[in-house]
């Protein structure tokens, strides 16, 4: 490996341009050596803009590049898997954004391209290195909270169905909707925060109500709203929810990027023995406790870190020491293999014992 690390960014689009880009830029040992987009505006503006780079606009013209170490995959979720897994056998390391895949099948390949080629393969798991987060894993790990037996999401907005009738909602592209997409955060922090527990069995439904008749959505505004088409497909779910068993807490979880109630509400509960923590996703927690027979509750707040640059130094370092970090795939897959037991109980009706 040369003295710099040279790094590509497939797909030019939001992610990249708000986290993976800034966050290279901020690290000296880094060069970005290619910008990728199929439109080539975005690769051009790309190198335009951070004023390095070559722009490209098919990611097989550099897959062999000897100088190439790493890249960022910053497509949508159909991509994830065939781009990583090419890049993987050309001998690169992969941080590849989440969801692992747009299914469980897709996320397992890449997984077992990993283990053989034993390039790092990272999946953009952000929360995981978030100042609160680590502070709640932290305190959990310390017992803290006695025995957390039972851990509840709340991922629900009024009206955030993103850039309807796009890539988002297409299930073909993304593989699901605000399960896959919101929830795979919030199922993903949790595991962590209580240490990887195993889940063994799962029961969903995922509601494909609000968003189907693309016309007739009724909505303020729309996030991603330059990629939404009044033509185009919605067969994803809008509102999804779900009971996880694992070999530590029961998940529970209420979702929905659209529902007719006017709730906007991102926490998650952390329910122990001993105490008790709402974390407001994204930002700070209470602690709820007891102390000589009395009810105590306290606002833990903190400054809070840039989660994707610690992610991105993170994976960094993974590729110079070869270490595994809590990004690496094999966490990644506990959540995809928990993402796909919720979607097919949802079409079966009935729990699926995840292996
Ligand atoms: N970690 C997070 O918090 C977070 C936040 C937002 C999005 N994401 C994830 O990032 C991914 C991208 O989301 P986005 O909002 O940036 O989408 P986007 O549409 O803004 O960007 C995707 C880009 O990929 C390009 N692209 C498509 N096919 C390509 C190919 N074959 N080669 C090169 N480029 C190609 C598109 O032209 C587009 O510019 C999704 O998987 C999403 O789930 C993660």
């Amino acid at each position: 490996m040369s003295e710099k690390i040279n790094v590509a960014v497939i797909g030019c689009g939001s992610i990249a341009n708000c986290a993976h880009i800034p966050a290279y830029l901020k690290l000296d040992n880094i060069n970005i050596k290619y910008f990728c987009d199929i439109i080539p505006e975005r690769a051009d503006g790309a190198v335009e803009k951070y004023g390095c780079g070559k722009a490209v606009y098919d990611y097989k013209e550099f897959l062999n590049d000897p100088e190439l170490d790493a890249v960022s995959v910053c497509t949508h979720n159909d991509l994830h898997s065939v781009i990583a897994i090419d890049f993987l056998k050309a001998g690169k390391h992969v941080l590849s954004e989440k969801p692992a895949a747009k299914n469980l099948e897709e996320a397992l390949k890449m997984q077992q391209v990993a283990h053989e080629t034993g390039k790092i393969l990272n999946i953009g798991v952000c929360n995981r290195f978030g100042t609160q987060v680590n502070n709640i894993k932290k305190l959990i790990d310390d017992g803290e909270l006695g025995e957390v037996y039972h851990v509840y999401a709340s991922f629900r907005a009024h009206r955030s169905i993103p850039g309807i009738g796009g890539d988002f909602t297409n299930k073909a592209v993304s593989g699901g909707g605000a399960l896959i997409d919101w929830g795979v955060h919030y199922i993903d922090l949790i595991l962590y925060c209580c240490g990887e527990p195993k889940p063994l069995t799962a029961s969903g439904e995922a509601f494909c109500k609000l968003g189907k008749n693309i016309k007739d959505y009724v909505y303020t505004g729309m996030w991603a709203s330059e990629t939404a088409d009044m033509n185009g497909v919605y067969d994803v779910d809008d509102s999804v929810v779900g009971l996880v068993r694992t070999s530590g807490p029961v998940i529970s979880f209420n979702g929905a990027w659209a529902q007719n109630i006017g709730e906007s509400e991102t926490y998650i509960d952390f329910i122990g023995t001993k105490a008790g923590i709402r974390l407001q996703y994204c930002g700070d927690f209470k602690f709820y406790s007891t102390k000589n027979g009395a009810l105590t509750s306290a606002d833990v707040v903190s400054s809070h870190n840039n989660f994707y640059d610690e992610e991105i130094k993170s994976f960094i370092e993974c590729v110079q020491t070869g270490r595994h970090n809590q990004a690496y795939i094999d966490y990644a897959i506990e959540t995809s293999k928990i993402m796909q037991a919720i979607y097919d109980s949802s079409e079966q009706h009935k729990e699926i014992v995840i292996e």
